[in-house]
């Protein structure tokens, strides 16, 4: 047996995990966990150990901070994580679609600062999750839109919140193995790689570490940042197809 020595970066924080039943939520309340910290996990679907809590409904929040506020007075932590995705082009794309995404998206991180700020002191943390998506263009219209306005949600969130102490950050993964992914085409998969610099696509373990850093005290000075993980998808901005083409042997 090996016994993990190293200090607990989140040791006595009580934090909240949106979308936790499954995929990179499960994982970071797993992750967290280990580094000491008291984890709330919450999902809309029926998971152990996971609260029933949609992201959507004021009630579900309000009840979540009442209960916070009973068992331990102050949440340090929040990982809006939840997030759901609808593969509509713009030529077939409802308004309702876009509704429907927006209400998780973008909506459910709103109501979870507006029902958990007031719980939280100077020092606590708030992780948005976007997407490569909130980087670029992409083709699922009501899932990109959701997440360049989750993006704007963050920064004004860190503007405002700054001075009560409280940090807030948006993390974009790239192509993550996932429920969520693995319901996509093969193509996307395949053009995806193929597009990431690292050649390969991301794990849950590999989104963990950065949300632990930033819920950590070790992050003190870093708020309305935006921190892609997507093993250098968005940042070549479209030259790689190029780059490769003109590659000696190519
Ligand atoms: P996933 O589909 O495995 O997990 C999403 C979780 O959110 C599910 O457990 C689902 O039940 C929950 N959820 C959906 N609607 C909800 C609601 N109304 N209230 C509460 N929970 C709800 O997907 P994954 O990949 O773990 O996604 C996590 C986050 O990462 C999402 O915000 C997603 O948009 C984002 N993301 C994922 C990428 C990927 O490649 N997998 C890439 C970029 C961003």
């Amino acid at each position: 047996m090996t016994t993990d020595l190293r200090p607990k970066r989140l040791l006595g924080k009580v934090v909240v995990v949106t979308g936790a039943a499954g995929g990179q939520g499960a994982a970071e309340a797993e992750a967290l966990t280990r580094e000491g910290a008291r984890v709330i996990a919450t999902d809309v679907t029926e998971a152990p150990g996971c609260r029933r809590l949609d992201v959507t409904s004021e009630k579900d929040w309000a009840e979540l901070a009442a209960d916070l506020r009973v068992a331990y007075g102050q949440v340090h932590g929040l990982v809006n994580n939840a997030g759901v995705t609808w593969r509509a082009r713009i030529d077939e794309v409802r308004p309702e679609d876009m509704a429907r995404v927006h209400a998780v998206n973008v909506s459910g991180p709103l109501l979870g600062m507006q029902h958990l700020v007031p719980l939280m002191c100077p020092g606590a943390s708030i992780v948005n999750v976007g997407s490569s998506a909130a980087l670029t263009a992409h083709y699922p219209v009501a899932y990109t839109a959701s997440k360049w306005a989750l993006r704007g949600l963050s920064r004004t969130a860190a503007m405002e919140l700054g001075p009560r102490g409280i940090r807030v950050n948006i993390i974009h993964p790239g192509f993550i193995e996932t429920e969520m992914t693995a319901s996509a085409a093969p193509a996307f998969r395949e053009a995806n790689v193929r597009e990431t610099p690292l050649g390969r696509a991301g794990t849950v373990d590999e989104i963990t570490p950065l949300v632990t850093f930033l819920l950590s005290d070790d992050a003190s000075f870093v708020t309305g940042a935006e921190i892609p993980v997507d093993g250098g998808l968005t940042a070549h901005g479209g030259a790689k197809p190029i780059s490769d083409a003109l590659r000696p042997g190519a």
